[in-house]
């Protein structure tokens, strides 16, 4: 069995429960997972509708250009028919998105122009208006313009609406999707309540967008109307695929609720995941609260996290965001980082070190323990404690090796080991773990160690 090309791979793609994140929650939560798609995001299933409605229509013929204003997924989705098509990419993207996503772009063939993000839509530098400029200007140009063009909505119409209905059955109680062109919302929408007119659909908007404003009031307040960072969702233009009257409910979430519930969703579910679906699965996850165990909430995931490891899915530009809690994801290595800065090293004794030696390195150290090392290889850890019972039985003890009074050898963690989890290691008996760097050679991890990191780290927080 095979398939002809890449384009009968898109959507039939799968619904996969929640699980984890969704514990006390007694409704269902499907999520509807669109990283299958062979560009690995929804927006295949719109570049294709599209791109064979402007072949049926005469818009697009062989050798043309496609051009379109992109966030990069529609991009993706566009290259991948152009690319099994043979026509010319030519795309306009917002300079706040993903490395990735841009080089994704330009690795299927497409010509990729990079447009800043903090101009109006009607500025002649705006994404949007360099697309549209460049589509007058070359001749046999398309412009899919996803924005306002109907296929969009009527692919999901199509094909994501009739999928979420005969994967549940029918027994789909609510639609949680996120609000870019609207395409994926309405279309899906307009199927489903077709079918099941008590089908509620939420709209996930973000911070700095218009949807919610527009759906509550009918009115675009521009005030609310400012740069944010979650790629995908949130317009400062109405599209046109747009239709207020399908959407229940608008929702707003962060741009940090958004990264953290992506970095769950990998962590807890498996499911590596791009930003918007975060912000969707925040909402659905607040509205699934609500709900009863007779409710089935499905909720779209858009694409893959792939694109995003440069951003959530790095540690340093998410606590440079302000994002993590400079706690709550600490690893052995910000311990270290610490350490290395009050110029603490490590003290340890070989084997047949004489028991003098030891107490001199600890007074000398203000410490309580020390690791018995010999190279590579780990003896075992003498403590302050046990050192006093010795020399309290008898005073020539001193200077007997070491070796002789050592504890069980410290239980060994790597620079990657979160905090939290050393932190339940260490007992009285055991009060220090070793650190294997990896550039070879030991540190040492204490309770001190710990409670300095983290007074060092609420330094910082302020
Ligand atoms: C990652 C991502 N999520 C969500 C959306 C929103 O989908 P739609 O444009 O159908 O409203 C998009 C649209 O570009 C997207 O790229």
């Amino acid at each position: 069995m095979w398939y002809n090309n890449l384009l009968e791979l898109i959507g039939q793609t799968p619904l996969v429960r929640l699980n984890f994140l969704t514990r006390g929650i007694s409704a269902t939560v499907l999520a509807k997972v669109e990283y299958f798609n062979p560009g690995q995001s929804i927006k295949d299933r719109i570049a294709l509708k599209m791109v064979e409605e402007a072949e049926r229509k005469g818009l697009l013929r062989p050798g043309g250009t496609i051009i379109e204003a992109t966030s990069g997924n529609t991009g993706m989705g566009l290259a991948l028919v152009a690319a099994i098509k043979g026509y010319r990419c030519i795309f306009t993207v917002p300079d706040k998105q993903s490395k990735e996503k841009i080089d994704a772009l330009r690795a299927l063939g497409a010509e990729v122009i990079v447009t800043p993000t903090n101009v109006p839509p009607e500025d002649p530098r705006s994404y949007y208006s360099v697309a549209r400029r460049l589509a007058q200007e070359i001749p046999g140009a398309f412009f899919p313009n996803q924005y306002d063009n109907l296929d969009n909505r009527q692919a999901h119409y199509e094909t994501t609406g009739p999928e979420i209905w005969e994967q549940t059955e029918g027994k789909i109680t609510h639609f949680v999707a996120g609000m870019g062109t609207t395409g994926t919302i309405c279309g899906t929408a307009q199927y489903l309540k077709e079918r099941k007119p008590e089908v509620q659909v939420i709209g996930v908007d973000t911070y700095g967008s218009l949807f919610q404003k527009l759906h509550e009031t009918g009115q675009i307040d521009p005030k609310e109307i400012y740069p944010y960072l979650t790629e995908g969702i949130g317009e400062d233009i109405v599209p046109g695929n747009l239709d207020l009257s399908l959407i229940d409910r608008v929702i707003k979430v962060t741009d940090r609720n958004a990264a953290l519930m992506a970095r769950k969703l990998a962590r807890y579910e498996g499911l590596f995941v791009g930003w918007s679906s975060g912000a969707a699965v925040w909402v659905a996850l607040q509205v699934a609260k609500e709900l009863s165990p007779k409710d089935v909430v499905v909720v779209i995931l858009p694409d893959h996290g792939s694109r995003y490891l440069n951003k959530i899915y790095n540690d340093s530009w998410m606590r440079a965001q302000g994002f993590l809690e400079p706690t709550s994801e600490l690893t052995v290595t910000d311990i270290l980082r610490i350490k290395a800065r009050k110029g603490v090293g490590l003290a340890a004794v070989a084997p047949s070190d004489p028991v003098r030696r030891a107490v001199e390195l600890m007074q000398r150290h203000e410490i309580s323990q020390l690791p018995i090392l010999d190279g590579d290889r780990v003896y075992g850890l003498l403590t302050e404690s046990r050192l006093i019972e010795v020399l309290m039985d008898d005073p020539s003890a001193k200077d007997l090796p070491v070796e002789q009074f050592m504890g069980e050898p410290p239980v060994i963690v790597l620079p990657s080991t979160p905090v939290d989890i050393v932190s339940k290691m260490l007992t009285r008996e055991m009060p220090a773990v070793l650190v294997q760097l990896e550039e070879g050679g030991w540190d040492i991890v204490t309770r001190a160690d710990i409670l300095n990191t983290l007074i060092e780290m609420g330094s910082w927080q302020r």
